[in-house]
């Protein structure tokens, strides 16, 4: 039976790729995924598709149809493909092709196990590709931290919840390029935030 094999493959250094992707990923005949995801698997001998920020619809129509065909299609998605990756988008096309889930370790799972936060006992939220949610101010006053993966910079981030009324002194954290030779933590508070110099690839924890 045809089957698409969805591949979390973790924060994006290849010391946390599980074995199960690695052995998925080397029995394909097409991988579908970003460069970086691509880079991480020197020793694939699969026909590679390069999926971006452009392209991403259509590479996921392209993923499904090549599965449903009979092909043994992997599509690489960042962290784990069920926290704010791949999966809700390929659910929505898949039709009747079934999907096999690998896991992968999350950012939001790296972050926690770096700043040694019991992650059953945080608030977990995504922004990512949704703007602010206003599930996010209700979650800031319930006691528990708050780890939130953003949706613009941690600058754009910092200066709304500030402006929604919380305490700049308000005790925080990001983790940056996790897993990464140039990973950078921070922990001090919001305001003191707004003047360090963060990319793309970050994780804010609110205590
Ligand atoms: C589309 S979401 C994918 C999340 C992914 N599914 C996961 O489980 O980590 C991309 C966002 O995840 C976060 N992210 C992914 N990898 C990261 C890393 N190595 N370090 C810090 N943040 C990361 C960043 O906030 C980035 O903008």
């Amino acid at each position: 039976m045809s089957k698409l094999y969805l591949v979390g493959i973790g924060p994006g250094s290849g010391k946390y790729l599980t074995k199960e992707a690695v052995d998925v990923v080397n029995s394909s005949e097409i991988v579908i995924g970003s460069k970086r995801a691509l880079n991480l698997f020197p020793d694939m001998g699969a026909e590679k598709i390069e999926l971006n920020a452009q392209n991403m619809g259509e590479m996921l129509k392209l993923a499904v149809s090549k599965a449903a065909e009979g092909n043994m299609v992997a599509l690489l998605s960042t962290g784990d493909p069920g926290f704010s990756g791949l999966l809700k988008s390929i659910q929505k096309i898949k039709g009747n092709l079934s999907v096999e889930v690998v896991p992968g370790i999350s950012s939001i799972q790296l972050c926690a196990a770096e700043l040694q936060i019991p992650w059953d006992e945080a608030n977990i939220i995504t922004m990512h590709g949704k703007g602010f949610s206003s599930r996010l101010l209700p979650l800031l006053s319930n006691g528990r931290p708050t780890i939130i993966l953003p949706n613009t910079t941690i600058k754009e981030t910092v200066n709304y919840l500030i402006e929604k009324g919380i305490d700049p002194k308000r005790a925080s954290a990001v983790c940056e390029n996790l897993s990464y030779e140039n990973e950078k933590v921070v922990k001090t508070s919001l305001e003191e935030l707004l003047g360090e110099k963060f990319g793309y690839m970050c994780v804010l924890v609110v205590y």
